[in-house]
């Protein structure tokens, strides 16, 4: 069993780097206060018997030998956030999974399987537009293009990891072959598990998110002269797709669809808006349904920019695949949760995105889910109790030891 104590108290001291004055956590990749993050992750790393180092794109790995000449069992999650994040979001699975560890050590108790704990970098796409840059790495998809993505700034992801000081090493060798499965610990971020009374749930599968951006260029003139049946406004235009986008999805049962960022340009008061840019993010564990739905909002963005004389581009930022998580992982997870909760496990899907999602097509993956107070996320608000944290790591401790059995 794991040290519930021990494993709050490192959460809440990783929780006071990177404080945002709104109360929340603000950790982007390659910047001080995420390397800050991942030094002390470092130490709990080391302090739990593990040896630790950072790969070709950051990603921190504590790594311990097997027994036996085995393929290694994957453990992590990640410790960026999103802008004004929560402190459990990504944190509590690399805690977790140090924890499990680190109890093992206490206990003696040597792994069959080589084992690694990975905090991997930049889960939630915040800095760049683009999410799952470290689990990219460990797959072996991320692309010499993909470091070419820029930052708000102008900074590509391949100066960031310049500039964050990590040598030069060829992104093959973030690669990690030979890998028997992937295990996360996460906060559900949603009210499934807490409408059940369940402290703990094993996820089914993860939806697969779709991230576009919008540009809606219309022609910035005089607001006092330009008479209301010759402008060519792209707010205007840019308001009546992003309301259709909402009622798309609705429509469709299943996907979410989200409007998050927005732009206007030049943002005067007393201009009319030239150029609206936007982005969606839509998501469904059916690929087919979340690409319908991606095909009926373009057709109603082409429909408005044609009758209002206005230019509308579509980027892709991100297209990442749903996958369903595996069949044997899942029954030892429920093993794992029923003994250690004494009542049948609950099961549920993840509405949202998660590394795992990245080794589709590379290796097997599992996932616990942690109860959220009132489903709360990415929001300074989020919440999960000491003893539901305790209890989700002994259900990741019986689950690894059962898996490296096997
Ligand atoms: C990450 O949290 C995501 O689902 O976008
Ligand atoms: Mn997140
Ligand atoms: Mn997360």
């Amino acid at each position: 069993m794991i040290n519930g104590n021990r494993l709050n108290k490192h959460l809440d001291e990783l929780a006071t780097i990177g404080k945002s004055e709104d109360g929340g956590i603000n950790r982007f990749s390659y910047t001080k206060e995420e390397k800050d993050g991942n030094e002390l992750v470092k130490k709990y790393m080391e302090e739990a018997g593990l040896t630790v180092q950072y790969d070709a794109v950051g990603n921190l790995i504590g790594s311990k030998d097997g027994t036996e000449d085995l393929p290694t069992i994957l453990l992590g999650s990640h410790i960026d956030t999103v802008p004004n994040g929560g402190k459990y979001d990504g944190s509590l699975g690399v805690l977790t999974a140090i924890e499990v560890i680190h109890s093992l050590k206490e206990k003696d108790k040597q792994p069959r399987h080589p084992i690694k704990v990975i905090a991997f970098k930049d889960e939630e796409g915040t800095r760049f537009g683009f999410g799952m840059i470290g689990s990219r790495a460990i797959a072996g998809t991320l692309t010499k293009d993909n470091l070419q993505i820029t930052d708000g700034d102008g900074i590509t992801i391949d100066r960031a990891i310049r500039e964050y000081g990590l040598e030069k090493k060829s992104l093959h060798r973030a690669k990690l072959e030979n890998i028997k499965l992937y295990l996360e610990l996460h906060i559900e971020q949603g009210k499934i598990l807490e409408s059940k009374h369940a402290a703990v749930g094993n996820v089914t599968g993860i939806a697969g998110p779709l991230w576009l951006k919008f540009t809606l260029k219309g022609l910035a003139e005089h607001a006092g002269t330009t008479p209301m049946n010759q402008r060519q406004d792209a707010l205007t235009g840019a308001s009546l797709i992003i309301a259709e986008i909402e009622k798309i999805a609705k429509q469709s049962g299943s996907t979410v669809a989200t409007v998050g960022k927005l732009a206007v340009k030049p943002n005067g008061v007393n201009v009319i808006p030239g150029e609206v840019e936007w982005t969606v993010d839509i998501r469904d564990i059916d690929e087919a349904k979340r690409d319908h739905v991606e095909k009926k909002i373009k057709q109603f963005a082409e429909k408005i920019a044609d009758e209002r004389k206005l230019i509308i581009e579509f980027e892709e930022l991100q297209r990442v695949e749903p996958i369903l998580c595996e069949e044997s992982i899942q029954r030892v997870i429920k093993e794992s949760i029923c003994e250690e909760l004494g009542e049948d496990a609950v099961s549920l899907p993840s509405g949202a995105g998660h590394d795992a999602m990245q080794f589709k097509n590379s290796f097997p993956v599992g996932m616990i889910f942690v109860r959220s107070k009132d489903g709360i996320s990415h929001n300074p608000q989020e919440f999960s109790t000491e003893e539901d944290i305790e209890k989700a790591g002994n259900v990741l401790y019986k689950a690894l030891v059962q898996l490296d059995e096997d």
